[in-house]
């Protein structure tokens, strides 16, 4: 895992961070009012964007990282290079950045295991003073996925 300084960002990775900042204003975030935006890339230079969606039950909210991988999966593609994650609260910055949480870390891994490649993630604070670049495979050791139950989705690839 790599502290990157902006500047430091490729073109690629800057773009899609501007992504997922410009969609995280879209969140509907009645509950928590907190904003998290985020940007998938494809091998052939698409970009797929989510943001987060709340609901009264509480437990029916999605983040903007799953959001992002259904919005995909719909339109689809099923194998991304590259995920830039943004969040920030109404009123504040984080002063850290807001990792993929558990769930998203597993939606994830389950695409990472059909394309067959790590993903590399770039996370950053709204202020840019913290940009950590990471994988899939290093924010979710020992993943369980379809490998672990002997199912190969690499025919998943392929989307009809
Ligand atoms: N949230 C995300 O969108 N992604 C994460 O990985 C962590 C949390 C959202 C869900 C909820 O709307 C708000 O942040 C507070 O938990």
């Amino acid at each position: 895992m790599k502290t990157v300084p902006y500047e430091q960002l490729d073109s690629a990775q800057k773009k899609l961070l501007a992504e997922a900042e410009k969609i995280m204003q879209r969140a509907y975030n009645p509950y928590s009012n907190f904003y998290v935006g985020a940007a998938l890339l494809t091998p052939d230079n698409h970009i797929i964007l989510g943001s987060n969606v709340e609901n009264a039950a509480y437990g029916s909210t999605i983040c903007a990282e799953r959001a992002a991988i259904m919005r995909a999966n719909a339109a689809g593609y099923r194998i991304f290079t590259k995920l830039a994650i943004i969040g920030r609260g109404r009123d504040f910055d984080t002063e850290d950045v807001s990792g993929p949480c558990g769930a998203c870390r597993q939606v994830l891994h389950e695409f990472r295991q059909i394309a067959e490649k790590d993903l590399e993630i770039i996370i950053s604070t709204t202020r840019k003073d913290k940009i950590v670049v990471t994988t899939i495979d290093e924010l979710l050791p020992l993943a369980f996925g379809p490998k672990e139950m002997h199912v190969n989705v690499k025919k998943y690839q392929k989307v009809l």
